[in-house]
């Protein structure tokens, strides 16, 4: 897979076990904002859990800079509705980009990518996130970059649900 390019630099792929490394010492919190660790812990921790549990729908799609590697990762995945239901839904587990490379589209681009990779797969429906409700840079990015719809998460105060459309604004 490779999806889109960043002006000809970043390449938006799927990850590959040679990434192992580099997705395990990947670098996305921001000093100052305790709520960005834990999505560094899920990416951190997503390639060993994919390999431990192959049946599990869930998948990793990196930002490759050819000079400095990795500088972004988003872990997705298929949903399941309800422990009885065996429907599925689109779900963003978790996303982030390395400071030093932020502002520049990449976030925007790994979701588009993640988004339609699920619904390649047939996945359907709306793409849900839950997304700290202090969290100004994911929330914003939802609003502009996908018009998406936040709520509150009536299991976690802290937490806004967010509901996202597959088409990007732009
Ligand atoms: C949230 C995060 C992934 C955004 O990555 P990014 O690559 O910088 O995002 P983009 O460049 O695609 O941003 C697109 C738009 O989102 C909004 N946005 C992004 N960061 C913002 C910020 N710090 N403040 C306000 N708006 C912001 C802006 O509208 C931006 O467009 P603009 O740059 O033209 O103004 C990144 O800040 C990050 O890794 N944060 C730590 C981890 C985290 O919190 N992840 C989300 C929880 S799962």
């Amino acid at each position: 897979m490779d999806w889109s390019t960043l002006g000809g630099v970043v390449t938006i792929r799927a990850y590959q076990s040679s990434d192992h490394d580099q997705v395990r010492a990947f670098t996305c919190t921001t000093p100052g904002q305790k709520y960005t660790r834990e999505p560094q812990r899920v990416i951190r921790d997503a390639p060993d859990e994919i390999a431990n549990d192959p049946s599990d729908e869930t998948w990793i799609a990196v930002a490759d800079h050819p000079d400095v590697g990795i500088v972004g990762v988003i872990v997705y995945q298929a949903q399941p509705v309800g422990s009885e239901d065996p429907t599925t839904r689109p779900y963003i587990a978790s996303l982030g980009v390395r400071r030093d490379y932020r502002r520049q589209g990449i976030a925007t681009m790994l979701k588009t990518a993640a988004m339609l990779d699920m619904a390649d797969r047939g996945i359907e429906g709306p793409t849900i996130s839950l997304v700290n409700r202090r969290n100004i840079a994911m929330l914003r990015l939802n609003e502009t970059r996908f018009h998406a719809i936040a709520e509150r998460d009536l299991d976690d105060p802290n937490d806004d649900v967010i509901t996202a459309a597959i088409e990007p604004v732009d």
